[in-house]
């Protein structure tokens, strides 16, 4: 069974509270039960992380990357200037998709750009927790 890591950047613990209006109401554990009912329907297991912290995500990745076979990854504010996770997707060769629940392109200047994306097969931004769902049927097919 395909094996995809699902990793959430800081802040995102906070989500269903944090500016609703932007991310919505939904909880991170709304957002897992909406990744475990389609990994059901994939046939694939998914493995969750959540950190505030760019090391933790760095050492996560290092240690769980060799027994899976994609990463989807909302980096949230560290995609917009973390070079050292930038790096981090570059040098495990898995294939990536980066999910940001709001559209990054609307809001402040300083979003539209992520740093980390290049590392990335494709961005989704901004169709909320769907994107996420969407990055499944994509690694899926890989
Ligand atoms: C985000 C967008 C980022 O700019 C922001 O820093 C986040 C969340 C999103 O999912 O829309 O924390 O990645």
């Amino acid at each position: 069974m395909k094996r995809f890591l699902v990793v959430n950047g800081p802040n995102l613990n906070l989500l269903g509270k944090r500016e609703p209006h932007i991310y919505g109401t939904r909880s991170l554990a709304d957002l897992m039960d909406a990744i475990r009912v389609k990994a059901e329907e994939l046939k694939v297991q998914v493995d969750f992380f959540q950190g505030n912290d760019e090391g933790e995500i760095i050492d996560f990745l290092q240690k769980e990357a060799p027994a899976s076979a994609g990463i989807i990854i909302n980096p949230a504010a560290l995609a917009h200037y973390s070079l050292a996770l930038f790096d981090c997707l570059q040098a495990l060769a898995l294939p990536v998709v980066e999910v940001h629940i709001s559209n990054i392109h609307a809001r402040e200047e300083f979003r539209s750009k992520s740093v980390t994306a290049r590392a990335a097969r494709g961005v989704i931004t901004g169709l909320g927790f769907t994107g996420y769902l969407l990055a499944m049927e994509y690694l899926t097919e890989q």
